[in-house]
C-alpha cells in the first residue's frame, strides 16, 4: 500500500544504523537463546535498565537447558527490580517446553517462535528477523510513531488495526539484512525519532520520504488513544527489624508479584498510634519508631500510595519470615515497591 514510495527505506535506513547504532550487550551475537532473553527483557523496559540484567541472566544461565531447570527462587532474584516478573516465569516455562517437547532447540520458524509462553508477534518478529533474517517486522510504540510520521497517519496508531496494517507494509519491503532493518527501524524510532520530544528530522535519514516531515506534523503524531486513570491504593507498610533480622512475607503464586518477597504490609494509611494499635493485634511487640516515610510506586494499572514506619520490634510477629540483612541481598526478591524503603532504612 505504501510500497511504492518506500521501496527505498532499507537503503535509506540500514547504512545510517550499521554507522549510528548504539553498542549494546545484546547486539554482539545473534544466538536465537540471546536475542530471545534480550526481547522479552526489553519490553516495556528501558534499554539502559536492561544491560545489567542481560549480562547478569546469561552469566548466571548461560543456556536454555540451564534457564529450564534455574530455582524460582533464583530466577525472580535474577529478575529482581526489572518489573512484570510473570516474563521471567514464561521464559523458564518457554525454556522447559524447549527442552521437553524440541530437542533443547530453540525454534527456528515465526509460528515455532510464537508459540512459546510469553511472547507475541511483536517479540516474535524481533527474534526472527535478529536470529534468523526472517522478514518478520517487530512493530512495537517506537516503529508505530516512526511510521505515522513517514506516512503522515492521523488515524489512532493504538487501534490493533493500525498495527496489523504496518506490520503488512513493512513486510513488504523488508530486505535480506532483516535483523538489521528490524534494529534500524527501532533504533531510529527510539533516537532521531523518538518521543515526548520534536523529530531531530535534518539528521534523519529517512527525510526525503518522510511526508510527516514535509507537511510539518511530524511533531504532533501520532495519534494516541487517551490512557485509563490507574487505580490509586494507599497501604501502610511496616519495615520490622528485630535483633538484626527483618520481617518478610512470601506473596500467592499468583496474581500481582506472585512468589515474590515483600515487606508486611496492610491497607490504608495508619497514623503512628494506629500503626502500633494494629501490630499489637498482630502479636507485635514495638521497642521503637525509628523512622516514618512515603513513597508510592506505579504498575501497569494500579498506582500503591505507601506511608512505611521503619520500627524496632521487641517480642512477637512469628507469622513472619526473619531474614538476615545478607540474606536479603543475596536470596530475596524484594519488589521496587517494597525495596525503595529497604534501601533506606539507614536513612535519618
Ligand atoms: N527495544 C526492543 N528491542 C530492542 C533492541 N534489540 N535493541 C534496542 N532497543 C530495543
Amino acid at each position: 500500500m505504501h510500497f511504492e514510495r518506500f521501496w527505498m527505506l532499507p537503503k535509506l535506513l540500514l547504512p545510517w544504523y550499521r554507522e549510528n547504532r548504539r553498542v549494546l550487550p545484546w547486539r554482539k551475537d545473534r544466538e536465537p537463546y540471546h536475542v530471545w532473553l534480550s526481547e522479552i527483557m526489553l519490553q516495556q523496559t528501558r534499554v539502559e535498565a536492561v544491560k545489567g540484567y542481560y549480562a547478569r541472566f546469561l552469566q548466571a544461565l548461560p543456556t536454555v537447558q540451564e534457564l529450564s531447570q534455574v530455582d524460582d527462587g533464583v530466577l525472580n532474584k535474577l529478575w529482581e527490580g526489572l518489573g512484570y516478573y510473570s516474563r521471567a516465569r514464561n521464559l523458564k516455562k518457554a525454556a522447559v517446553e524447549i527442552c521437553t517437547n524440541r530437542g533443547g532447540q530453540f525454534p527456528d520458524t515465526y509460528e515455532g517462535v510464537l508459540s512459546l509462553p510469553g511472547v507475541g508477534e511483536y517479540t516474535a518478529g524481533a527474534v526472527c528477523s535478529i536470529a534468523y533474517d526472517l522478514p518478520t517486522p517487530a512493530v512495537d510504540g517506537n516503529v508505530l510513531r516512526l511510521w505515522a510520521r513517514l506516512t503522515d497517519d492521523h488515524r489512532c496508531v493504538d487501534d490493533p488495526t493500525y498495527k496489523k496494517e504496518v506490520r503488512a507494509a513493512l513486510t513488504e519491503i523488508y530486505p535480506a539484512e532483516a535483523g538489521d532493518f528490524t534494529q534500524a527501524l527501532m533504533e531510529l524510532g527510539a533516537t532521531l525519532c523518538g518521543p515526548n520530544r520534536p523529530p531531530e528530522c535534518e539528521k534523519c535519514p529517512c527525510r526525503s520520504l518522510c511526508l510527516g516531515a514535509d507537511r510539518g506534523t511530524a511533531e504532533k503524531l501520532p495519534v494516541r488513544a487517551e490512557k485509563k486513570a490507574k487505580k490509586r491504593e494507599e497501604m501502610t507498610v511496616f519495615l520490622l527489624e528485630r535483633d538484626g533480622d527483618y520481617a518478610l512475607n512470601r506473596r500467592p503464586d499468583t496474581g500481582l508479584l506472585a512468589g515474590l518477597w515483600e515487606l508486611p504490609h496492610c491497607s490504608g494509611k495508619l497514623s503512628a498510634e494506629e500503626a502500633l494499635a494494629y501490630l499489637e493485634s498482630q502479636g507485635v511487640r514495638i521497642r521503637d519508631v525509628t523512622r516514618q516515610w512515603e513513597k508510592k510506586h506505579v504498575f501497569t494499572h494500579i498506582i500503591w500510595e505507601m506511608r512505611c514506619y521503619a520500627m524496632t520490634v521487641r517480642s512477637g510477629g512469628t507469622d513472619f519470615t526473619w531474614v538476615s540483612e545478607e540474606n536479603v541481598e543475596r536470596e530475596r526478591a524484594l519488589p521496587t515497591a517494597f525495596r525503595q524503603f529497604w534501601e533506606e532504612r539507614r536513612h535519618v
